[in-house]
């Protein structure tokens, strides 16, 4: 069974909607495994975006994620990384499609509300990350 890495992530927090998202979650069928609010330290919000070093809203990335407390969640199911990417939308919400997480609650493209991990190497890279008792 796939595990994917998802946060809902401080604006998601701040505007009162991780009951909506973990709803979507698990109506789609996919099952939470693990589960934590948390504030991120700026070391882990780094690591966890390295691979956005070199572009220009990285610091501003990184204020943002730990600028407030947000959902880490291990999520488990059939492959759950595309099935997470599939209800979260495209990066930019104003391009995400309506019925979509991003789609439904956002309009700008840092304060889009969900990460969920981009493939299956990233899932295991971030879920050792932030849950390092669950990593295989
Ligand atoms: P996420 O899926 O968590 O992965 C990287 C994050 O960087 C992304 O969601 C957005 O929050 C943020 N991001 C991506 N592109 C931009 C951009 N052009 N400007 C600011 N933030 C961005």
């Amino acid at each position: 069974m796939e595990r994917t890495l998802v946060l809902i992530k401080p604006d998601g927090v701040r505007r009162n909607i991780i009951g909506e998202v973990i709803s979507r979650i698990e109506r789609r069928g996919l099952k939470i495994v693990a589960m934590d609010l948390r504030t991120l330290d700026a070391d882990t919000a780094k690591t966890h975006y390295e691979e956005h070093a070199q572009r220009p809203f990285f610091d501003s990335l990184v204020e943002f994620i730990t600028g407030g407390p947000l959902v880490a969640m291990v999520v488990e199911g059939e492959r759950a990384v595309e099935a997470f990417r599939a209800l979260a939308g495209a990066t930019d919400p104003v391009s995400a499609s309506p019925g979509t997480i991003r789609g439904d609650f956002a309009l700008e493209v840092q304060q889009n509300i969900v990460h969920g991990s981009d493939s299956t190497y990233s899932a295991e890279r971030e879920i050792k990350l932030f849950f390092p008792d669950l990593a295989a």
